[in-house]
């Protein structure tokens, strides 16, 4: 069975107290979280090791294991003189710190982040216990072009394909076509549908029965108002979430959308 995930990246929002405040009033609402959905924040550097401390503060096992938390981005290199840079292991080594995006179309446009570089990443991420997120998803002039299934392929194939089986099992796919993000425009859900089958299928030619235990999530203005009809749609196992994540009753509602 895949998992059902609901996952909120904050991006670059948020002050350290700002974003515990908002943990804590996502844990208030976490009984409300249905037992089957996994929550999972992913927030700046900044906020790992405060956030972490406020989780395995939950009493409750139940509510804990509802949510866990995971960084933004990681270094591509294991250790050394790499100024600003922030490891995998460094990530690993807070206690409550389990997940990592790696490859979110801000890093790869803004940052010149490649395929190359993100196998890398990867590989450090995954080699340090880390569950990596792992974005594609093609932009506007793709799409109309009708390039966007070749774009995800080759965002696949070059970095996910050369991981072994095992890596793969600690593997969350993400499809975020670039054109949605903060747009307020969503794919339609027979459009997220059409994608996610074929990235399904495209991990099936590599991974065989794995593909059909992957999740892999939507991501693209999914707010309260369409994250039920995209989360019904057979390959799209949940979302991933950034502005309405920022909003403890919004992420909580998408949360209650399955
Ligand atoms: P929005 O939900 O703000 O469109 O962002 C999606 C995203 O980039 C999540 O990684």
């Amino acid at each position: 069975m895949r998992r059902k995930i609901v996952a909120g990246n904050w991006k670059m929002n948020t002050t350290v107290p700002e974003g515990l405040k908002l943990v804590e009033d996502i844990v208030a609402k976490l009984e409300d979280v249905p037992a089957d959905v996994q929550l999972i924040i992913n927030t700046p550097f900044t906020h790992l090791y405060p956030v972490a401390e406020s989780l395995n503060g939950i009493k409750c096992p139940v509510c804990r294991g509802k949510i866990a938390l995971g960084a933004e981005n990681c270094a591509d290199k294991e250790k050394g003189a790499y100024t600003g840079e922030v490891s995998a292991a460094m990530l690993a080594s807070i206690k409550g710190v389990e997940y990592v995006i790696l490859g979110h179309s801000e890093r790869r446009e803004y940052y010149g982040e490649t395929n190359a570089l993100l196998l890398e990443k990867a590989r450090l991420a995954l080699a340090n216990g880390l569950k990596v997120i792992y974005c594609c998803g093609e932009a506007l002039e793709d799409r109309k072009a009708g390039k966007h299934f070749d774009v995800v392929a080759e965002e696949i194939k070059s970095v996910l394909f050369e991981l072994t089986p095992e890596q793969m099992k600690n593997v969350i796919v993400a499809y975020e076509p670039i054109w949605a993000i903060g747009t307020g425009e969503t794919a339609t859900k027979e459009q997220a549908q059409e994608i996610h089958a074929f990235i399904r299928k495209t991990l099936a030619e590599k991974f065989g029965e794995l593909a059909e235990e992957t999740s892999i999530l939507y991501g693209g203005s999914c707010k309260p108002s369409n994250a039920k009809e995209l989360f019904a749609q057979k390959d799209i196992d949940g979302g991933l979430i950034g502005g309405a994540s920022l909003k403890a009753d919004d992420f909580i509602a998408i949360a209650k959308s399955y």
